[in-house]
């Protein structure tokens, strides 16, 4: 099973960066411009986080003033009640605020995360239509599933769940030190140094513990990839009798997966105990230092009994601060996920520097010293020339890996040329816009492409807006109305790619009923007989045949009688074309043609 990782990653002006530069550049900050008009909402959140919790905070200070005043209305036998009471207030309201806003904060925060995960997944889907052939070449679907829906749920609900505690104990945190320092400076000493002792520790912890739900991350993309595969091709699978195999693959894929979800969590299970027994030392360190402190008289009993609740309270923020980063960093690294699938390299913005009247074609394509390769240090083809006039049928013939689909691919712009040009009615192809030159071809290929929907549905998928007479009359064209009058529901009978009760045949002639619907002016057909039997090829050579008046054609073929008929024919081999000719012209050349052309007979 192929699993490829980007090695790089491309910035929208295409310079390579290295991961790490990229990471520390900052998924916090991104993902902070992403969500837009809610930024002030977030910053909204934040100043109520932090008044609820100096609230908390203050509390126990307050309390602390109850009891100091207490102790000395018993002390000098003189009781002022409103003093008390204006406290006692003061203590109630701050306790309400601090426990009253939370409907607030937890509402802001599902909206902002929501939207933030719509935003994302919107720029995720568009990025699906723009991304290279290449990127397809070399990367698994099941992995590209996850970062679009797997990752983006773990981001939104870090968002949802973690960050109020994030944000709300980190202010808390810094909110009792304040406070600590205003009542005695020596105690909140103490905790002013254990904290980042605590935290250090912490940290080695989470970095551990960060690399690990990476990996977690990374196999169940590699799971997912394996489950897809096998999915799409389970016939194949069953026919190969590898379902043992294939079952084992993905036991032992789980099996990892297990180990290094125990192991992560195994780790991260540290901080909580860890940060706890840190708490608790300083507390007893406090109850000493504090004892003492009393005992001298330079404490008062109600500033001891305000850092007990204080030494109390700060346990429960940097316990949860530990709990809420670890849960961040697993976020994180979706969130990094998903930016490096948003980064990919994608079709560049075009700048057409002509545009082609497709009613007007003449269809005539001719190719120029073409010279390409699909990876920049491995030429395929060397020197391509060949000149296609309009309404001509081209037959490119050849080897296996000779390059006929390849000379395809460049003629519709899948992949640009290195040098040299392909022209189309004289206009190099360049400068037009894909999607117009696009619009000039019709293709027929092997691998037949049928989507979810009713027979009516995949022919019309040719022409957007296409009527029922229309879809009828190139289904007739192309041979198919006889098999779709025969089906329950006709032309809506509901067909899909995995569930569909078309033969291979049948799934051939509805695409070439939608490339005659799309009427375009060169069509190219792509061994699109190869799989059928002879009788139905016959038929579908009857239909293309029918298509193909008036057009120009590239048909590439196995079968030599489909050939034969051809205006011209190119034989291709090792990505160069040897000789071009008419079928009489090359078995009087004695070639590479001529050779095939009596192999294929005696084999006929
Ligand atoms: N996407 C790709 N990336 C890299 N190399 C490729 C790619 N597609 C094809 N090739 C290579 O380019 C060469 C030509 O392939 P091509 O598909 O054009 O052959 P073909 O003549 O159509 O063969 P066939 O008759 O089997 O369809 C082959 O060596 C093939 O391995
Ligand atoms: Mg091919």
């Amino acid at each position: 099973m192929r699993y490829i990782r980007p090695s790089a990653i491309w910035t929208k002006r295409g310079d390579r960066v290295s991961k790490k530069e990229k990471k520390t550049k900052g998924v916090i900050t991104r993902l902070f411009a992403d969500m837009g008009k809610y930024r002030l909402r977030f910053w909204i959140v934040v100043a109520v986080v932090l008044v609820i919790k100096l609230c908390l905070a203050a509390a126990p200070k307050v309390a602390s003033l109850i009891t100091d005043s207490m102790a000395r209305f018993v002390n000098t036998g003189n009781y002022d009640w409103g003093y008390l009471l204006i406290l006692c207030v003061v203590l109630a309201a701050l306790y309400l605020v601090g426990y009253g806003s939370d409907g607030f904060i937890n509402r802001s925060l599902v909206l902002i995360s929501q939207n933030l995960a719509l935003t994302l997944r919107n720029r995720a889907g568009q990025k699906l239509n723009r991304l290279t052939i290449q990127y397809s070449d070399n990367h698994p679907l099941g992995d590209t599933q996850q970062r679009v829906t797997g990752d983006m749920v773990n981001l939104s609900n870090g968002i949802e769940s973690t960050l109020p505690s994030l944000l709300g104990q980190a202010i808390l945190m810094i909110a009792i030190c304040i406070m600590m320092l205003f009542t005695n400076v020596w105690l909140a000493l103490i905790f002013i140094i254990a904290i980042p002792v605590t935290l250090i520790g912490l940290r080695i912890i989470a970095v551990r513990t960060k690399k690990q739900f990476m990996k977690t991350n990374a196999q169940l993309g590699k799971m997912n990839s394996l489950v897809s595969d096998t999915y799409s091709n389970h016939t194949v699978v069953k026919a190969y009798c590898r379902v043992d195999e294939k079952e084992a693959e993905f036991d032992e894929m789980n099996k990892e997966f297990e180990k290094l979800f125990i192991r992560s969590r195994f780790t991260s299970g540290f901080m909580r105990p860890y940060s706890d027994l840190m708490a608790k030392i300083s507390y007893i360190l406090l109850c000493l230092a504090g004892g003492i402190m009393m005992l001298n008289g330079t404490l008062t009993l109600g500033e001891f009994t305000a850092f007990l609740f204080y030494g109390n309270m700060i346990g429960v923020p940097i316990a949860e601060l530990s709990v809420a980063f670890n849960n961040f960093q697993d976020s994180l690294s979706s969130a990094g996920r998903i930016y490096e699938f948003l980064d990919e390299e994608e079709e560049p913005a075009e700048a057409p520097k002509q545009e082609l009247d497709t009613d007007r074609l003449r269809g005539e394509v001719s190719f120029e010293n073409v010279r390409f390769g699909y990876t920049p240090d491995k030429t395929l083809m060397e020197d391509v020339s060949f000149t296609a006039e309009p309404g001509y049928t081209m037959a490119i013939v050849g080897p296996s890996g000779a390059g006929k689909t390849t000379l395809i691919n460049l003629l519709m712009r899948f992949y640009d040329i290195q040098s040299g040009s392909v022209k189309l009615d004289g206009i190099d192809t360049r400068d037009l816009s894909k999607h117009n030159l696009r619009g000039a071809f019709g293709m027929v290929l092997q691998e037949t492409w049928i989507f979810d929907g009713t027979i009516a549905d995949n022919i019309a998928f040719g022409k957007p807006g296409a009527t029922r007479e229309e879809v009828i009359k190139a289904a007739k064209l192309a041979y198919c109305d006889s098999f779709i009058e025969r089906l329950p529901n006709g032309y809506d009978t509901y067909i899909s790619e995995e569930n569909s009760a078309l033969s291979a045949g049948e799934k051939q002639l509805l695409s070439i009923a939608r490339a005659i619907i799309a009427d375009p002016k060169v069509l190219i057909l792509d061994e699109a007989t190869s799989q059928v039997d002879t009788k139905t090829e016959e038929v579908i050579t009857r239909a293309m045949q029918e298509m193909m008046k008036g057009r120009t054609s590239f048909i590439i073929a196995h079968r030599l009688y489909t050939i034969r008929n051809a205006d011209r024919i190119i034989f291709m081999k090792d990505g160069d074309i040897k000789e071009v000719g008419s079928h009489e012209e090359l078995l009087e050349k004695h070639g590479y043609y001529a050779a095939m052309y009596a192999s294929g007979i005696s084999a006929e």
